[in-house]
């Protein structure tokens, strides 16, 4: 099987999948694209000697050649990692339920536009909610509103500052997205 990532930062999940699938023969992280030409996710997946695609939104959003790439590419399935644009609905048809995300938050709560990053953390601390978590989930039109694979929630203290939740967030994201994206892989037919 063959997994694209796309990722638009720093690409520690990324970077984490690469290593988890690194030794595998049935499953290969064949591509790793990005809209961020400076993104931290170029030397993480160079390091890990994963093929980089670095796209502007202009070529993103005519999509045909994504898709083509994609195809070419015989990917079994979409990784957004981190990635921060809205996928075109031509790309999310071509993936139907092979187009996984992953969200920092335990949707439906501190969900959809503009809810992303560290947006998320300050919301959730503004929120004084006394626990996040995350959400993997496949891609729909609309977002974050596809069908929830898997959750997972962590305590947050009343102490915890945003950066203290991203920590705890990336923790759980680190542990649990690649052995996810194991087991939808191997739902795949
Ligand atoms: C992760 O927290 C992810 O949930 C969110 O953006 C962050 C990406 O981090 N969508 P990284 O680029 O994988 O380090």
């Amino acid at each position: 099987k063959r997994i694209a990532i796309f990722a638009s930062g720093s690409g520690s999940n990324a970077e984490k999948i690469g290593e988890y699938f690194a030794e595998r023969s049935d499953v290969q992280v064949t591509l790793i694209l990005t809209n961020n030409p400076k993104a931290g996710v170029i030397q993480r997946a160079r390091k890990l000697h994963i093929p980089v695609v670095v796209f502007d939104r202009t070529i993103f959003y005519e999509t045909d050649k994504i898709l083509d790439l994609l195809t070419n590419s015989k990917i079994d399935l979409i990784v957004l990692a981190g990635f921060m644009m809205l996928i075109p609905a031509k790309l999310v048809e071509a993936f139907p339920e092979r187009m996984i995300n992953i969200h920092p938050a335990l949707l439906p709560k501190f969900g959809g536009k503009g809810m992303y990053g560290s947006f998320v953390h300050e919301a959730v601390v503004a929120s004084k909610e006394k626990e996040s978590g995350i959400t993997i989930h496949f891609v729909n039109q609309h977002y974050d509103e596809g069908n929830i694979i898997f959750q997972t929630s962590c305590e947050i203290l009343e102490t915890d500052s945003p950066d203290d939740v991203a920590d705890k967030i990336h923790l759980l994201e680190h542990k649990h997205f690649p052995k996810v994206i194991d087991e939808v892989l191997s739902g795949l037919n």
